[in-house]
């Protein structure tokens, strides 16, 4: 058990709360807040104890360059609206104007800093960095679950010069609904996945078969890796030509463990000629070479949304489709009525991963799922078994 903010005396003290502002930001505005609500418990708990309160976070990859549209200045504007308090912004993370605006700091008052990945050090977890940033607090929380994966100075690095490392409750909201959804999940257990790419789910696939999930619906682009490995045209659509042998294996895994895999029997397709009006479903098996596929197809959504019927436990990662290009949403937002309903019907449901959250968004049901995760690679990570960097450097409870 790690140790929490809950558990730490904030009165009085610079409480510097590492947090994963890592939001879309669109002409200078927060485009989707999911992460920053997600963050609000935490600092205001922290403002209500008293304490001084800093908040890092990066956003982008700016690769330790300083890049204007990376900056997280609208982020201060924004959470000052939902804080319904004035949030100060500090031009940068360190340094001797950064230490002034904390010194100014009153009890309850809170400060933003500029994009810690502004400077490359943030990502080479370097001391001298982790070093400078500790010397703004008296005390650390991480509250980014979803930047936990990362061994970064914020979040590993600062931990060896605080006295104290806690959880916030994001963090420790997260990590207790998807601790029991590993140890210990209620059956019929459904997983949901989807993306681009096998390659970034084999971990959490394996994991998940080892746990004995039920069923394994695989949607995405990732589908059509393993269409190929059975010897399917699959035209143009998106493949792994080198995962091929990896599709199979995890198709013989599952069927080792009894576990029932489920891919698409249908999608929609465009010829790669004409894309903007040749939009037609197809089963599978009907594609040429000429075709790309870009989201399941209606039989695919029926057939998915029967296999979450009785499910006790449904967690969800990945897009069907190509979902940020409509009107390719559509197979991903069906999915997200199916995930809604089965929570209705008394399923716990985790939700992970930005255009399964945004789906989950678009299509309304946001307050119908169980928990919906602010991580993205790091829901992954976890779900596979790791460790993550960020929950192993906090200090464990005396
Ligand atoms: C995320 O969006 O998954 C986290 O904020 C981590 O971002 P990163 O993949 O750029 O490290």
């Amino acid at each position: 058990m790690k140790l929490s903010i809950k558990d730490l005396d904030l009165k009085g003290k610079r409480v510097f709360i590492r947090v994963d502002f890592n939001v879309p930001i669109k002409n200078g505005k927060v485009e989707d807040d999911t992460r920053i609500r997600g963050a609000l418990p935490t600092i205001q708990y922290a403002i209500e104890q008293g304490g001084r309160v800093i908040l890092a976070s990066h956003l982008g990859r700016p690769k330790g360059a300083r890049v204007d549209k990376y900056s997280l200045r609208p982020v201060a504007k924004h959470l000052s609206e939902l804080l319904g308090k004035p949030v100060e912004f500090a031009d940068d993370c360190v340094g001797e104007e950064v230490k002034r605006k904390v010194d100014a700091l009153k009890n309850g008052d809170v400060l933003l800093l500029e994009n810690l990945r502004f400077h490359a050090e943030e990502e080479k977890n370097d001391d001298r960095f982790a070093k400078q940033l500790a010397s703004l607090c008296d005390v650390y929380v991480n509250d980014a679950f979803g930047a936990a994966h990362r061994a970064h100075a914020s979040t590993v690095g600062i931990t060896k010069f605080v006295e104290k490392a806690a959880a916030g409750l994001l963090m420790q909201k997260e990590l207790d609904y998807l601790s029991r959804v590993i140890t210990n999940p209620e059956h019929p257990f459904v997983a949901i996945l989807g993306g681009a790419k096998v390659s970034d789910k084999i971990a959490v696939i394996n994991a998940l078969i080892d746990r004995r999930v039920d069923k394994l619906l695989i949607g995405g682009a990732m589908a059509y890796t393993f269409f190929k490995a059975e010897g399917f045209t699959v035209g143009k659509s998106l493949v792994e030509d080198d995962k091929l042998e990896t599709a199979r294996e995890i198709k013989r895994r599952a069927e080792e463990a009894g576990v029932e895999l489920l891919l698409p029997t249908d999608h929609q397709v465009v010829d790669s000629f004409d894309p903007l009006h040749s939009r037609k479903t197809i089963p599978i098996e009907f594609t040429n070479v000429g075709l790309v596929g870009l989201d399941i197809g209606t039989e695919t959504v029926a057939r998915f949304s029967n296999a979450l019927k009785g499910a006790k436990t449904v967690i969800w990662n990945g897009p069907m489709g190509v979902f940020e290009e409509k009107p390719f949403d559509e197979g991903t937002v069906a999915i997200a009525r199916a995930v809604a309903d089965a929570a209705d019907n008394g399923a716990t449901v985790i939700v992970g991963g930005g255009d399964s959250v945004a789906a989950i968004t678009q299509a309304g049901v946001a307050d119908r799922i169980t928990h919906i995760s602010t991580g993205g690679g790091a829901t992954l990570e976890f779900l596979a078994g790791d460790e993550l960097p960020g929950v192993a450097a906090l200090n464990n409870k005396s």
